[in-house]
């Protein structure tokens, strides 16, 4: 089965949903007949969404304005949303970005983990308990090809899209007899606000193309309960493969050190 209203709605929950893959997820729902809440910090880009997908789709959008590198974010938008029956969660807000990692602040690197691990940890623990209460639902996490094997330069970004692979590949696992689907969505390269803003990094010299965020979102809900990991693009799961089998774990990490390093802004 791909992603469905019956078992998977009514509301759908997006975070980062203010632009990007986010805003993408937001559309892609509400055209399947989703009501959605759209979380994100930037207040007016959310409820221009918001008024945009009511209006096309016959939709309810509700909005919650909320920083989740706060560390009582979780609690908040669990309040927020403690009236509305949310059957899909996409954890999807995350932050990105390239350079030595001692060059990196320690509390850049701690919000990082705070927004793409923590955050997306305890939102799964609160709705998939919902969700497991009802017996249908679902949680869909945004992975990385970066969660696949260490990246220098971008270090502490890859390990925690390693963190998120793992989580919820377990999470796959031990929440299907419970009736919730889990899907970890492991985009490459993809064009977005962030990519085209990306610190650290010459976007025009870095390797590879970059997919449209449609097409991702497109496989990502199509995959949904079909298969723990979905990797969109079939460049992509090349790659991944290549890595995987053919390579030895200290051979991919220099080899990707070489492709990025003359991209990075700040050479080693
Ligand atoms: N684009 C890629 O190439 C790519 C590839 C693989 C995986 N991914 C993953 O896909 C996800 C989305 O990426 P994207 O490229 O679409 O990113 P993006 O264009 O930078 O959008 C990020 C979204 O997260 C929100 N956000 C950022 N910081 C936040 C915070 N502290 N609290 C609440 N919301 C916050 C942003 O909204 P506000 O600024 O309004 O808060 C925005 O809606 C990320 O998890 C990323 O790691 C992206």
């Amino acid at each position: 089965m791909a992603i469905a209203l019956e078992k998977h709605g009514p509301y759908a929950l997006i975070t980062g949903a203010s632009h990007g893959i986010g805003e993408e997820f937001a559309n892609q729902l509400a055209k399947k007949g989703f009501s959605l809440v759209l979380v994100a910090r930037s207040r007016n880009k959310l409820d221009s969404i918001a008024s945009r997908l009511s209006g096309t789709h016959r939709v309810d959008v509700q909005v919650v304005a909320l920083d989740l590198m706060k560390d009582t974010a979780a609690e908040e938008l669990v309040a927020a949303t403690s009236h509305l029956e949310i059957g899909l969660v996409v954890l999807n807000a995350g932050v990105y970005g390239f350079g030595a990692f001692l060059d990196n602040s320690l509390e850049y690197e701690r919000n990082l983990m705070q927004l793409n691990m923590v955050a997306p940890m305890q939102l799964a623990h609160h709705f998939g308990h919902k969700m497991a209460q009802r017996k249908r639902g679902g949680l869909l996490f945004l992975g990385s090809a970066a969660g696949f094997q260490a990246i220098p330069y971008n270090a502490n970004y890859s390990a925690s899209k390693a963190y998120v692979l793992l989580l919820g590949e377990a999470l796959n696992y031990e929440l299907k007899p419970l009736g919730v689907d889990v899907e970890v969505l492991a985009p490459g390269m993809t064009k977005t606000e962030g990519t085209g803003a990306m610190r650290g990094v010459d976007m025009g010299k870095m390797p590879g193309k970059a997919m449209d965020s449609a097409q991702v979102v497109a496989e990502g809900l199509e995959r949904f309960g079909k298969s723990p990991l979905v990797v969109p693009g079939s460049l992509n799961r090349l790659i991944a493969n290549v890595g995987k089998y053919l390579m030895p774990r200290r051979a991919q990490t220099s080899f990707i050190a070489r492709m990025i390093i003359p991209a990075l802004v700040k050479k080693p």
